[in-house]
């Protein structure tokens, strides 16, 4: 029997993290989450976790700073063991329109969303290059290619995922490692519950031709089949999943 895969999901106990994390270990991999060094319920979570079934082992990690990652994949590949499948996933927002944003806004967003994806990626992708196999999964989002109102910070960020994508995925295309972006549409998450309501009603649900939020499960479908065997012949490639917005 093959070795029980290791999946590191960033942000793994958050909304889409969360789903992410259990449909992996239904699907047989040993889970891995981290968690900001100032997430004060994380003890709370991994036992809710075990009541649920799930034996989920998660490490501080600030995903922002390049030394707490060292720090915490070293922790990981001491206790769970190499890497096969990282997951990508921590992100926040900082909205507001551009004639408000400020510089501390603008770093927090670029830091945790894009120099997040060296800083981890560094920890784990030469083992996988020199194990022979390994699956990076960057989760950017639509508005990394439409844009948004409010979004400079986020959407810059964003569009910088898949560009780090492609250009790692060519330089390990030929050992076995697949790189690949999937950008979510709006996902009934509480990064998505935090805008205001009439914005959310008149704005963006009517722009959304499926006519409704998407599921974090219907995201975590999608991890799961990018991580899988049959998925070695998909690199660099950047999935939409977003109720049709991107045929706008
Ligand atoms: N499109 C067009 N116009 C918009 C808009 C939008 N998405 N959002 C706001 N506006 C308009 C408002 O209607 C308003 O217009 P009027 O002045 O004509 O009334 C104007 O902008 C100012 O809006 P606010 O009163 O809300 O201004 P504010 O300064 O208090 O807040 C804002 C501005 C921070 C951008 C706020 O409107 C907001 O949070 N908008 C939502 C931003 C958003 O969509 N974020 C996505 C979060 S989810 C996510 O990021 C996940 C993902 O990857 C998909
Ligand atoms: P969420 O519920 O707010 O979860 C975000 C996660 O990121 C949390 O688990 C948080 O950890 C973690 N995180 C934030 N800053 C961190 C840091 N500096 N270091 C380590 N972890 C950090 O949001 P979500 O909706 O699940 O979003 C997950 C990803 O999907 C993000 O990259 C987001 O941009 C992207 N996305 C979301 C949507 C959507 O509609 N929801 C759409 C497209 C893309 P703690 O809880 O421990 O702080």
């Amino acid at each position: 029997m093959a070795a029980q895969k290791v999946v590191l999901v960033t942000g793994g106990m958050g909304g889409l993290g969360e789903t992410i994390s259990t449909k992996m270990a239904d699907a047989g991999y040993k889970v891995v989450v981290t968690y900001s060094p100032g997430n004060t319920k994380h003890a709370e979570w991994v036992a809710d976790m075990k009541k649920r079934g799930y034996d989920i082992m998660a490490v501080p990690c600030d995903v922002a700073d390049y030394d707490s990652c060292t720090k915490a994949v070293a922790e990981v590949q001491a206790k769970a063991g190499a890497v096969d499948v990282l997951v990508n996933n921590a992100g926040i927002t900082r909205d507001t329109t551009f004639k408000k944003m400020d510089k501390v806004n603008w770093d927090a967003v670029i830091r945790t969303n894009l120099d997040s994806l060296f800083n981890m990626t560094k920890q784990v992708a030469d083992g996988m290059v020199e194990r022979g196999w390994g699956r990076i999964l960057n989760i950017s989002s639509v508005n990394g290619s439409k844009g948004a109102f409010g979004q400079t910070n986020y959407s810059a960020a964003k569009a910088g995922v898949h560009g780090f994508t492609k250009a790692l995925a060519l330089e390990v295309a030929k050992k076995g490692v697949t790189v690949n972006t999937i950008s979510p549409g709006y996902i009934g998450t509480k990064m998505v519950t935090a805008i205001p309501k009439e914005v959310l009603d008149t704005k963006i649900l009517p722009q959304i031709p499926v006519g409704r939020l998407g599921k974090p499960e219907e995201v975590a479908g999608l991890v799961i089949y990018l991580a899988s065997e049959e998925a070695a012949f998909l690199t660099g490639a950047n999935i939409a999943i977003n109720g049709g917005q991107h045929m706008q």
